[in-house]
């Protein structure tokens, strides 16, 4: 008996999740069938919930807010970049049936800053505000595109020099806290803080944005977040929220459970309207 291959969203919350959205409109353009549902997974429910989900032949999940470490410590198995994210937003059954995590958060920001939006990494001057686990996740697929810097800013400056030592052997990052950045410039800063969701903004000295910078927010919403309108009062040349990010993690999700590579930019184009409209 054919049966349709089921795969899901797990978050708490995740009523807003634009997920299911996103994957059934890659299955479309792509002709591949599958089930995409969103469930809501409290923590304490995660390691029963996986384990039932992959009993009954479900064959992958995405895991967001607040389960991307669980979903880390779940894995049989992990790629180099989960490995050093301590985060895992995709999990993919094995043709062994064992569990493989990866993370494809970090090569999401990079394809949608470099293919969508033009922006040149390879040289630039590069600062992330926040050392929690949305930053920890960007750091390597950023790294590997050889900035000049890359400097991690956070209320807690130990949390962001621990940040950066554990990844120095990969490029030249360094970490400090707010205090620090006066009289340094950036061409591309990302704010990977969790302040935009309460519509707070990390305290950003002027002048921190060189000329033609760029700011891009790992958040989105329907209206541009804080750190968004801050990046337009210092007259970015850009400045974006994570809705491509989002899109494009999802298609190296889809690509790692699929085979296939879906086209990501008729998705963001309608995702783009819808909340304009
Ligand atoms: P996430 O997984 O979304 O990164 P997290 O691990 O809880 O969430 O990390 C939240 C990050 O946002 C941290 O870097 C936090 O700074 P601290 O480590 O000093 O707590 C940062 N953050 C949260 N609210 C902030 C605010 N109002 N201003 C500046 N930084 C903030």
């Amino acid at each position: 008996m054919m049966t349709t291959d089921r795969y899901a969203v797990f978050g708490h919350p995740i009523k807003h999740s634009k997920s299911p959205r996103i994957h059934r409109l890659f299955a479309e353009q792509t002709g591949q069938s599958l089930e995409y549902s969103a469930q809501d997974v409290p923590a304490e429910q995660f390691q029963a919930t996986v384990t039932a989900f992959f009993a009954a032949g479900g064959k992958g999940l995405n895991c967001t807010v607040p389960l991307k470490g669980l979903a880390w410590a779940f894995a049989d198995s992990k790629t180099e970049r989960a490995q050093l994210s301590r985060a895992v937003n995709t999990l993919a059954v094995q043709a062994n049936g064992s569990i493989l995590g990866d993370n494809t958060d970090g090569i999401g920001l990079v394809t949608d800053l470099t293919a969508n939006h033009g922006i040149a990494l390879t040289g630039s001057r590069i600062l992330i505000l926040g050392a929690g686990g949305a930053g920890r996740g960007i750091i390597g697929p950023l790294l590997e595109q050889a900035p000049a810097s890359l400097v991690i800013a956070n209320r807690t400056a130990d949390k962001a020099m621990d940040l950066a030592q554990a990844f120095h052997h990969k490029g030249a990052v360094s970490g400090c806290g707010f205090g620090d950045l006066p009289n340094r410039q950036f061409d591309l800063i990302l704010n990977a803080t969790s302040a935009s969701l309460s519509g707070q903004l990390p305290p950003l000295p002027n002048g921190v944005l060189a000329e033609n910078g760029v700011c891009y927010d790992l958040a989105y919403g329907n209206e541009p977040t804080a750190f968004v309108r801050w990046g337009l009062r210092q007259s970015a040349a850009k400045s974006l929220d994570g809705l491509g990010m989002l899109v494009e993690q999802a298609a190296e999700a889809f690509f790692i459970w699929r085979g296939v590579h879906p086209e990501t930019r008729p998705v963001i184009e309608l995702l783009n309207s819808e909340r304009r409209a």
